[in-house]
Protein backbone atom coordinates (compact mmCIF):
# COMPACT_ATOMS: atom_id res chain seq x y z
CA UNK A 1 0.00 0.00 0.00
CA UNK A 2 1.36 3.48 -1.10
CA UNK A 3 0.13 4.62 2.23
CA UNK A 4 2.84 2.61 4.04
CA UNK A 5 5.23 3.74 2.30
CA UNK A 6 7.60 6.16 4.80
CA UNK A 7 8.45 8.32 1.18
CA UNK A 8 4.23 8.77 0.88
CA UNK A 9 4.50 11.29 3.95
CA UNK A 10 7.25 13.32 2.14
CA UNK A 11 6.29 16.61 -0.03
CA UNK A 12 8.25 14.71 -3.65
CA UNK A 13 8.94 16.88 -6.32
CA UNK A 14 6.32 16.15 -8.97
CA UNK A 15 7.46 18.61 -12.13
CA UNK A 16 8.60 22.16 -12.44
CA UNK A 17 5.54 25.10 -12.21
CA UNK A 18 6.75 26.16 -15.25
CA UNK A 19 6.35 22.82 -17.56
CA UNK A 20 2.50 22.06 -15.94
CA UNK A 21 0.57 24.63 -18.86
CA UNK A 22 -3.19 24.66 -19.50
CA UNK A 23 -3.42 21.18 -20.21
CA UNK A 24 -3.17 18.63 -17.58
CA UNK A 25 0.39 16.66 -17.13
CA UNK A 26 0.35 13.63 -16.28
CA UNK A 27 3.71 12.06 -13.74
CA UNK A 28 4.15 9.08 -12.04
CA UNK A 29 5.24 9.11 -7.83
CA UNK A 30 5.68 6.14 -6.04
CA UNK A 31 4.20 4.15 -9.16
CA UNK A 32 1.32 5.70 -8.58
CA UNK A 33 0.02 8.04 -12.01
CA UNK A 34 -1.05 11.35 -10.84
CA UNK A 35 -2.50 14.22 -12.90
CA UNK A 36 -1.48 17.45 -12.40
CA UNK A 37 -3.70 20.80 -13.05
CA UNK A 38 -4.19 24.47 -13.04
CA UNK A 39 -7.08 25.87 -11.42
CA UNK A 40 -7.65 29.77 -11.29
CA UNK A 41 -6.35 29.80 -8.16
CA UNK A 42 -3.93 26.95 -7.46
CA UNK A 43 -2.30 23.65 -8.52
CA UNK A 44 -4.30 20.69 -7.85
CA UNK A 45 -2.97 16.51 -7.78
CA UNK A 46 -5.58 13.59 -8.12
CA UNK A 47 -4.89 10.07 -8.93
CA UNK A 48 -4.82 9.88 -12.67
CA UNK A 49 -7.49 7.50 -12.70
CA UNK A 50 -11.72 8.19 -13.36
CA UNK A 51 -13.59 6.35 -11.16
CA UNK A 52 -16.12 4.92 -13.62
CA UNK A 53 -13.97 3.12 -16.04
CA UNK A 54 -10.65 3.71 -15.52
CA UNK A 55 -9.59 6.56 -17.55
CA UNK A 56 -6.51 8.57 -16.97
CA UNK A 57 -8.32 12.17 -16.47
CA UNK A 58 -4.81 13.22 -17.95
CA UNK A 59 -6.10 12.81 -21.37
CA UNK A 60 -8.76 15.12 -20.45
CA UNK A 61 -8.92 18.70 -20.34
CA UNK A 62 -9.60 21.46 -17.53
CA UNK A 63 -13.23 23.47 -18.21
CA UNK A 64 -14.25 25.95 -15.25
CA UNK A 65 -11.71 24.69 -12.87
CA UNK A 66 -12.61 21.06 -13.50
CA UNK A 67 -10.93 18.34 -14.89
CA UNK A 68 -13.13 16.23 -17.34
CA UNK A 69 -12.68 13.07 -17.89
CA UNK A 70 -11.79 12.29 -21.90
CA UNK A 71 -13.96 9.11 -21.56
CA UNK A 72 -17.43 10.24 -20.89
CA UNK A 73 -17.08 13.98 -19.78
CA UNK A 74 -17.49 13.30 -16.37
CA UNK A 75 -16.25 16.90 -14.48
CA UNK A 76 -14.93 16.81 -11.21
CA UNK A 77 -14.48 19.53 -8.64
CA UNK A 78 -11.29 20.88 -7.62
CA UNK A 79 -11.53 19.23 -4.45
CA UNK A 80 -12.16 15.57 -6.51
CA UNK A 81 -16.24 15.68 -6.44
CA UNK A 82 -17.78 15.03 -9.34
CA UNK A 83 -20.31 17.80 -10.23
CA UNK A 84 -21.74 16.53 -13.71
CA UNK A 85 -22.35 13.15 -15.40
CA UNK A 86 -23.67 13.94 -18.77
CA UNK A 87 -25.29 10.84 -19.62
CA UNK A 88 -27.86 11.44 -16.56
CA UNK A 89 -30.50 13.43 -17.00
CA UNK A 90 -31.20 16.93 -15.18
CA UNK A 91 -31.65 16.71 -11.57
CA UNK A 92 -30.73 12.95 -10.95
CA UNK A 93 -28.29 12.69 -7.66
CA UNK A 94 -24.87 12.05 -8.36
CA UNK A 95 -23.67 9.10 -6.64
CA UNK A 96 -21.35 9.84 -3.83
CA UNK A 97 -18.99 8.15 -4.53
CA UNK A 98 -17.97 9.30 -7.68
CA UNK A 99 -15.06 11.13 -6.44
CA UNK A 100 -11.20 11.65 -7.53
CA UNK A 101 -8.52 10.90 -4.79
CA UNK A 102 -6.85 13.92 -4.16
CA UNK A 103 -3.58 14.69 -3.17
CA UNK A 104 -2.02 17.14 -1.40
CA UNK A 105 0.04 19.73 -3.58
CA UNK A 106 2.28 22.98 -3.20
CA UNK A 107 4.23 24.80 -5.31
CA UNK A 108 7.59 26.34 -3.94
CA UNK A 109 10.90 27.25 -5.85
CA UNK A 110 9.15 26.70 -9.23
CA UNK A 111 8.57 23.48 -8.04
CA UNK A 112 5.30 21.47 -7.76
CA UNK A 113 5.60 19.02 -4.49
CA UNK A 114 3.22 16.14 -3.77
CA UNK A 115 2.93 14.32 -0.36
CA UNK A 116 0.21 11.25 -1.58
CA UNK A 117 -0.44 10.20 1.77
CA UNK A 118 -2.98 12.97 2.82
CA UNK A 119 -3.24 12.15 6.45
CA UNK A 120 0.43 12.57 7.19
CA UNK A 121 1.10 15.02 9.71
CA UNK A 122 3.40 18.36 9.40
CA UNK A 123 6.13 17.20 6.80
CA UNK A 124 8.73 20.04 6.60
CA UNK A 125 9.12 21.40 2.69
CA UNK A 126 12.59 21.71 2.09
CA UNK A 127 14.02 24.92 2.09
CA UNK A 128 16.12 27.20 -0.44
CA UNK A 129 16.89 30.72 0.03
CA UNK A 130 18.62 31.20 -3.14
CA UNK A 131 15.49 31.34 -4.27
CA UNK A 132 14.26 33.78 -3.04
CA UNK A 133 17.05 35.88 -2.58
CA UNK A 134 17.89 38.65 -5.17
CA UNK A 135 22.06 38.15 -4.70
CA UNK A 136 21.38 34.88 -6.60
CA UNK A 137 20.75 33.91 -9.87
CA UNK A 138 18.76 31.10 -10.46
CA UNK A 139 17.94 28.46 -13.10
CA UNK A 140 16.11 25.13 -13.33
CA UNK A 141 18.29 22.09 -14.98
CA UNK A 142 16.58 19.97 -16.98
CA UNK A 143 14.51 17.55 -15.62
CA UNK A 144 16.69 14.62 -15.98
CA UNK A 145 15.52 10.65 -15.50
CA UNK A 146 17.77 7.78 -14.67
CA UNK A 147 17.03 4.09 -14.54
CA UNK A 148 18.31 3.66 -10.82
CA UNK A 149 16.34 3.62 -7.18
CA UNK A 150 16.09 7.59 -6.17
CA UNK A 151 18.36 6.80 -2.51
CA UNK A 152 21.56 5.86 -5.34
CA UNK A 153 20.76 8.68 -6.79
CA UNK A 154 20.63 11.11 -4.16
CA UNK A 155 23.76 9.17 -2.28
CA UNK A 156 25.72 10.02 -5.55
CA UNK A 157 24.97 14.03 -5.49
CA UNK A 158 26.17 14.04 -1.86
CA UNK A 159 29.35 11.64 -3.21
CA UNK A 160 32.30 14.04 -2.68
CA UNK A 161 34.91 11.78 -3.71
CA UNK A 162 33.90 10.93 -7.58
CA UNK A 163 34.09 14.49 -8.58
CA UNK A 164 37.85 13.79 -9.68
CA UNK A 165 37.13 10.92 -11.40
CA UNK A 166 33.20 10.76 -13.08
CA UNK A 167 33.48 14.55 -13.77
CA UNK A 168 37.63 15.44 -14.61
CA UNK A 169 37.86 18.48 -16.36
CA UNK A 170 34.70 19.30 -15.54
CA UNK A 171 34.40 19.82 -11.56
CA UNK A 172 37.59 17.76 -10.44
CA UNK A 173 41.18 16.54 -11.51
CA UNK A 174 42.23 13.44 -10.83
CA UNK A 175 45.42 15.05 -9.40
CA UNK A 176 43.75 16.37 -6.40
CA UNK A 177 41.86 13.40 -5.13
CA UNK A 178 42.53 13.57 -1.86
CA UNK A 179 39.32 14.37 0.54
CA UNK A 180 40.08 16.40 3.94
CA UNK A 181 38.42 14.44 6.77
CA UNK A 182 35.46 16.12 7.61
CA UNK A 183 32.34 15.61 9.99
CA UNK A 184 28.46 15.38 9.51
CA UNK A 185 26.09 17.08 12.19
CA UNK A 186 22.63 16.45 13.35
CA UNK A 187 21.01 19.95 13.16
CA UNK A 188 17.96 21.04 13.25
CA UNK A 189 16.25 18.31 11.83
CA UNK A 190 18.63 17.47 8.78
CA UNK A 191 22.23 16.51 8.56
CA UNK A 192 24.74 19.20 7.20
CA UNK A 193 28.44 18.40 6.88
CA UNK A 194 31.38 20.36 7.57
CA UNK A 195 33.09 22.61 4.92
CA UNK A 196 35.03 20.11 2.56
CA UNK A 197 37.77 21.94 0.62
CA UNK A 198 38.56 20.19 -2.58
CA UNK A 199 40.51 21.16 -5.30
CA UNK A 200 38.01 21.64 -8.30
CA UNK A 201 36.02 23.41 -10.77
CA UNK A 202 33.17 25.14 -9.26
CA UNK A 203 31.30 25.42 -12.72
CA UNK A 204 32.77 24.43 -15.26
CA UNK A 205 34.81 27.59 -16.12
CA UNK A 206 38.23 26.12 -16.20
CA UNK A 207 39.16 28.27 -13.29
CA UNK A 208 40.54 25.66 -11.00
CA UNK A 209 40.44 26.56 -7.28
CA UNK A 210 40.12 25.53 -3.88
CA UNK A 211 36.49 25.26 -3.11
CA UNK A 212 34.67 24.74 -0.07
CA UNK A 213 31.62 22.33 -0.31
CA UNK A 214 28.84 22.39 2.11
CA UNK A 215 26.27 19.70 1.70
CA UNK A 216 22.70 19.33 3.56
CA UNK A 217 20.49 16.02 3.48
CA UNK A 218 17.32 17.90 3.84
CA UNK A 219 14.63 15.06 3.19
CA UNK A 220 15.15 11.27 1.95
CA UNK A 221 14.91 12.31 -1.16
CA UNK A 222 16.23 15.95 -1.11
CA UNK A 223 19.86 17.40 -0.12
CA UNK A 224 21.37 20.79 -1.26
CA UNK A 225 24.99 21.79 -2.06
CA UNK A 226 26.73 25.07 -1.69
CA UNK A 227 30.29 25.78 -3.55
CA UNK A 228 32.22 28.82 -2.12
CA UNK A 229 35.39 30.27 -3.26
CA UNK A 230 36.32 32.66 -0.89
CA UNK A 231 39.16 34.46 -2.71
CA UNK A 232 36.74 35.75 -5.16
CA UNK A 233 33.50 35.48 -2.73
CA UNK A 234 31.47 33.73 -5.91
CA UNK A 235 29.03 31.01 -4.30
CA UNK A 236 27.45 28.41 -6.49
CA UNK A 237 24.04 26.10 -4.39
CA UNK A 238 21.82 23.62 -5.64
CA UNK A 239 18.88 21.95 -4.63
CA UNK A 240 18.52 18.45 -5.69
CA UNK A 241 15.17 16.77 -5.44
CA UNK A 242 14.50 13.78 -6.42
CA UNK A 243 11.37 12.26 -8.13
CA UNK A 244 10.74 8.39 -7.18
CA UNK A 245 8.70 7.63 -9.83
CA UNK A 246 9.23 3.95 -9.97
CA UNK A 247 11.41 1.33 -7.20
CA UNK A 248 14.61 1.79 -9.92
CA UNK A 249 13.37 5.05 -11.87
CA UNK A 250 13.98 8.52 -10.76
CA UNK A 251 13.85 11.55 -12.18
CA UNK A 252 15.82 14.77 -10.47
CA UNK A 253 14.88 18.26 -10.70
CA UNK A 254 17.93 20.32 -9.98
CA UNK A 255 18.03 24.32 -9.05
CA UNK A 256 21.56 26.10 -9.85
CA UNK A 257 22.08 28.92 -8.02
CA UNK A 258 24.85 31.52 -8.29
CA UNK A 259 25.71 34.78 -6.95
CA UNK A 260 28.00 35.76 -9.80
CA UNK A 261 28.04 36.28 -13.75
CA UNK A 262 24.55 37.28 -13.98
CA UNK A 263 25.50 38.30 -17.58
CA UNK A 264 26.10 34.89 -18.47
CA UNK A 265 23.94 33.17 -20.38
CA UNK A 266 21.52 30.76 -18.31
CA UNK A 267 21.24 28.36 -20.86
CA UNK A 268 25.21 27.77 -19.59
CA UNK A 269 24.41 26.56 -16.41
CA UNK A 270 21.70 24.38 -17.64
CA UNK A 271 24.14 22.21 -20.29
CA UNK A 272 26.74 22.38 -17.70
CA UNK A 273 24.23 20.51 -15.37
CA UNK A 274 23.17 18.79 -17.90
CA UNK A 275 26.81 17.52 -18.72
CA UNK A 276 27.55 16.31 -14.91
CA UNK A 277 24.08 14.06 -14.19
CA UNK A 278 24.46 12.59 -17.48
CA UNK A 279 28.50 11.85 -16.48
CA UNK A 280 26.95 10.73 -13.70
CA UNK A 281 24.11 8.50 -14.94
CA UNK A 282 25.94 5.78 -16.39
CA UNK A 283 27.78 5.15 -13.42
CA UNK A 284 25.09 5.19 -10.91
CA UNK A 285 22.40 3.06 -13.14
CA UNK A 286 25.99 0.32 -13.16
CA UNK A 287 25.37 0.39 -9.25
CA UNK A 288 24.50 -3.30 -7.42
CA UNK A 289 22.41 -3.93 -5.60
CA UNK A 290 20.38 -1.34 -7.16
CA UNK A 291 18.51 -0.43 -3.94
CA UNK A 292 20.98 1.55 -1.58
CA UNK A 293 21.95 -0.97 1.68
CA UNK A 294 21.41 0.45 4.69
CA UNK A 295 22.63 -2.38 6.59
CA UNK A 296 26.25 -0.34 7.55
CA UNK A 297 28.01 -3.34 7.21
CA UNK A 298 27.74 -4.00 3.92
CA UNK A 299 29.53 -1.92 1.32
CA UNK A 300 32.92 -0.43 2.47
CA UNK A 301 32.76 2.72 3.75
CA UNK A 302 36.12 5.22 4.30
CA UNK A 303 36.27 8.61 5.97
CA UNK A 304 35.23 10.64 3.00
CA UNK A 305 32.08 8.48 2.61
CA UNK A 306 30.45 10.30 5.52
CA UNK A 307 27.93 12.29 4.27
CA UNK A 308 26.65 8.33 2.76
CA UNK A 309 26.98 6.43 6.28
CA UNK A 310 24.74 9.72 7.93
CA UNK A 311 22.44 9.08 4.70
CA UNK A 312 21.83 5.94 4.94
CA UNK A 313 21.24 5.67 8.08
CA UNK A 314 19.03 8.44 8.60
CA UNK A 315 16.79 6.36 5.86
CA UNK A 316 17.20 3.12 7.72
CA UNK A 317 15.78 5.19 10.96
CA UNK A 318 13.02 6.34 9.23
CA UNK A 319 12.38 3.00 7.77
CA UNK A 320 12.78 3.78 3.76
CA UNK A 321 12.11 0.94 2.20
CA UNK A 322 11.09 2.32 -1.26
CA UNK A 323 13.71 1.89 -4.06
CA UNK A 324 16.35 0.96 -0.50
CA UNK A 325 16.58 -2.37 0.79
CA UNK A 326 14.04 -4.15 0.54
CA UNK A 327 15.60 -6.85 -0.43
CA UNK A 328 18.38 -6.86 2.70
CA UNK A 329 15.11 -6.60 4.92
CA UNK A 330 13.13 -9.98 3.61
CA UNK A 331 16.85 -11.58 3.86
CA UNK A 332 17.14 -10.44 7.31
CA UNK A 333 13.61 -11.25 8.04
CA UNK A 334 13.83 -14.91 6.80
CA UNK A 335 16.65 -15.23 9.08
FE1 LIG B 1 -14.18 8.67 -17.04
FE2 LIG B 1 -16.12 7.22 -18.04
S1 LIG B 1 -14.10 6.62 -17.65
S2 LIG B 1 -16.15 9.27 -17.55
CO1 LIG C 1 28.50 13.47 -10.05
Amino acid sequence: MIKDLVLAKEWLPAAYSHDLTDQPLQVTILEERVVLFRTTNAIKAFKDLCIHRGAALSLGKVVDDCIVCPYHGWKYDDAGACVKIPQQPPGRAIPSKAKAQVYACVEKYGIIWVKMNSEAGDTPLPFYDEHLNSGFKTVCANPHTLQAAAPRVVENFLDVSHLAFVHEGSLGHSDYAEIPDYKVHWKDNRYVSDEIAVYADADGTGNFATIYYTFEILRPTVARLKKVNYETGEIFSMLFAVLPEEERKSTVFALVSRNYSFDAPDQYFRDFQQLIIEQDTSIVESQKPEELPLDLQAELHLNPDRLSIAYRRWLGDLGVTFGSDIGSRLKKAAQ
